[in-house]
């Protein structure tokens, strides 16, 4: 009741504020009566007025748009030709199903720079109108938002309050975990129920939740494919997710540093898709800078996307083939530069 009065006052100051004013002055009867027409119409159309300025849990602030996300990671996202085929399929299969059996659980994994956190922003931006400022789009950083170890029997049940919560306010709800790999397995453990085939939790259904984990876990098999693929003198596009997912499960089963390792999120099933990222190479650098240049406003140079890319450093030390930190750190290097 209480918000709904603060509402009701608040479509009175738009009524009794601005345009209104003047006309109320010489009070007749006619405009008396054009008032109270005025008012109702106002009333009637008030709530989806309201909608319309606050976000809500509703079509008109969250729906997937598939040809935004296509378009997006083929023209914003370089160097990914697997993450990007997994995610599009994923995310549109997902948000297509009317009656999902479970939450849309994504795992990518590579390493830094290589486009996990801008795939994430795509992905958000694609179902949420406000993107990542949406009030339904949490980010989580181990490092940041559980960082003692003291503290875990605390941040376990607010976890779980959080997310039982944020989903009883809107079913469309989106979790994303930033270095999961840096997650303790008891943390990781609590928000498995969440993750799993259940109709209903405590009367709360999850199954239209999405949930990302980041991390850079199995990204020095990936390394090692993409560098094999390299010294054979093949095609990158040629390798495909079978190439990257035997390296990928190892490292996610084996890796007892890993918080994967005794959670049993792997063996549950309870992640739909490994989506692993490839390191990235000096024409991507190139390719992201030029981006960034167009995004900016500003001409897209090719001379000074050569300048940012070979200001960077690339490994392994012989061959000089990917980039250490990918994309990362052009925004700066593109500060100088122009
Ligand atoms: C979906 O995205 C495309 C490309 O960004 C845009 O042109 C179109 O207007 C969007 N559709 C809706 C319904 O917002
Ligand atoms: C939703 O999650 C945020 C953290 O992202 C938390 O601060 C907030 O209290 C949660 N809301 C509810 C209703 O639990
Ligand atoms: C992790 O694995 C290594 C070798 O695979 C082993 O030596 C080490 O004891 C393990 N650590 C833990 C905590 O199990």
């Amino acid at each position: 009741m209480k918000p709904r009065k603060r509402h009701v006052l608040l479509l009175w100051m738009l009524i009794c504020s601005g345009a209104m004013t003047e006309a109320i002055e010489p009070i007749s009867t006619t405009i008396a009566v054009g008032m109270a027409a005025t008012l109702t119409a106002f009333l009637a159309s008030y709530q989806n007025l309201f909608y319309y300025f606050n976000e809500c849990c509703r079509p008109e602030w969250i729906s997937f748009n598939r040809t935004a996300l296509d378009v997006d990671l083929q023209r914003k996202l370089f160097g990914q030709h697997i993450a990007s085929r997994i995610i599009l399929k994923a995310v549109n299969g997902f948000m297509s199903n009317e009656n999902p059996k479970k939450p849309l659980v994504l795992s990518l994994h590579g390493w830094t720079g290589t486009g996990k956190n801008f795939v994430t922003k795509l992905i958000a931006e694609s179902i949420y109108k406000e993107g990542m400022g949406s009030g339904f789009v949490h980010v989580f950083t181990s490092t940041l938002h559980f960082p003692h170890p003291s503290q875990y029997p605390t941040y376990k049940s607010q976890l779980q309050q959080w997310i039982k919560g944020n989903v009883t306010n809107c079913e469309r709800s989106m979790f994303i975990f930033d270095e999961m790999d840096k997650m303790h397995p008891d943390l990781i453990d609590c928000i498995k129920p969440y993750l799993d085939y259940y109709d209903k939790l405590d009367g709360v259904s999850y199954r239209k939740a999405i949930f990302i984990f980041l991390s850079n876990t199995g990204g020095d098999g990936i390394i090692q494919t993409a560098l094999d693929f390299w010294k054979a003198g093949r095609n990158r596009e040629e390798i495909e997710l079978k190439d990257l997912e035997m390296s990928l499960s190892l490292a996610v089963f084996n890796n007892n540093q890993s918080g994967f390792y005794r959670a049993s999120l792997i063996d549950k099933n309870l992640v739909d898709f490994f989506v692993p990222f490839l390191p990235l190479e000096y024409q991507h650098i190139v390719q992201c800078t030029l981006a960034e240049m167009e995004a900016r406003g500003l001409r897209p140079d090719r001379d000074v996307a050569n300048m940012v890319a070979k200001d960077l450093v690339y490994f392994p030390k012989s061959e000089r083939v990917f980039s250490v930190k990918g994309c990362k750190t052009i925004v700066s290097k593109l500060d100088y530069y122009t």
